[in-house]
């Protein structure tokens, strides 16, 4: 097995302050990428880039066009165009279908979709010109099955699913993949939210639905956001250049 070395690229990683994203950011920069992260709040940000110095922060929110405009003007002039966007901002509040007020729905799409695609669409011009670009949306197993109470949710992220199918074809021909991981329940702050919501209503312990969500997972447990990063640092190899257009499930396709 080849080492991925990202030596020379520049990678964005949008919600890079915790989670899966601050796991990817990492990941990323252990393998020689300089990496700048963006989120709202600068603390959880600046605690991942205090774990390695190619780690850049920006503060930014993936919903509102100039934040992120500032964002793509301060970091490419300071590190140059991205080389790799991972597109992972989300949030997820559930409410049972008959619940969702349209402020619900319109900020769950905001976030998860809509921010996915425009924190994303500033990078790709300048990948199409230098022909090499690795574009990864983190959807869910939510982008391509349903749960219940979360629907707004499971729409946003069938919707980036569609999304990078769509992108990936309009760059086939540019050294550009774009890419979807959809991972199952992952051990993150929004995980530990998720499951103190669902205990509180369902007056039931946490450790209970814990393994409630563990077993929705093919291998019954949670996984770890490390397992997520893996797989993204396999797409950013320039021997993954064929690798486009796929919602790649974590763990492995055959399991859901
Ligand atoms: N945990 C799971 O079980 C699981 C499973 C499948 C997919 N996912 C997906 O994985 C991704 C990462 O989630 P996570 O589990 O790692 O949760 P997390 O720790 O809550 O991370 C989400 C990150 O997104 C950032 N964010 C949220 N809204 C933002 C906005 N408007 N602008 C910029 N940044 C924003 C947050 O930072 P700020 O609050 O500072 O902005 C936070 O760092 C999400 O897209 C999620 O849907 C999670």
């Amino acid at each position: 097995m080849t080492m991925t070395n990202l030596a020379g690229r520049h990678a964005l990683v949008t919600g890079g302050g915790s989670g899966i994203g601050a796991a990817i950011a990492l990941t990323l920069a252990a393998a020689g990428a300089r990496v700048t992260i963006c989120g709202r709040r600068r603390e959880a940000l600046e605690q991942t880039a205090a774990r390695n110095r190619a780690i850049d922060v920006e503060t930014a929110d993936v919903t509102d066009a100039e934040s992120i405009a500032r964002l793509y003007r301060n970091a490419q002039a300071a590190r140059g165009p991205f080389d790799i966007a991972v597109a992972n901002a989300g949030s997820a509040i559930s409410a049972a279908a008959e619940n969702i007020s349209r402020e619900l729905w319109a900020d769950t799409l905001n976030v998860n979709l809509t921010g996915a695609f425009f924190s994303v669409q500033p990078a790709l011009a300048a990948m199409r010109e230098r022909g090499f670009g690795r574009i990864i949306f983190v959807s869910s197993t939510a982008g391509l099955k349903g749960y219940p109470y979360v629907a707004a949710y499971v729409a946003a992220k069938h919707g980036v699913v569609g999304l990078a199918r769509a992108l990936a074809l309009e760059t086939a021909n540019d050294g550009i993949t774009v890419n979807a991981l959809c991972p199952g329940y992952t051990e993150t702050p929004m995980l530990e939210r998720a499951i103190g919501r669902a205990a509180a209503s369902a007056r039931r312990s946490e450790a209970d639905i814990r393994d409630a969500f563990a077993a929705d997972n093919p291998d019954a447990r949670l996984l770890q956001p490390q397992e997520i990063a893996e797989a993204a640092l396999r797409l950013c190899a320039d021997d993954s250049a064929g690798i486009t257009g796929r919602a790649i499930t974590i763990p492995g396709d055959d399991a859901w």
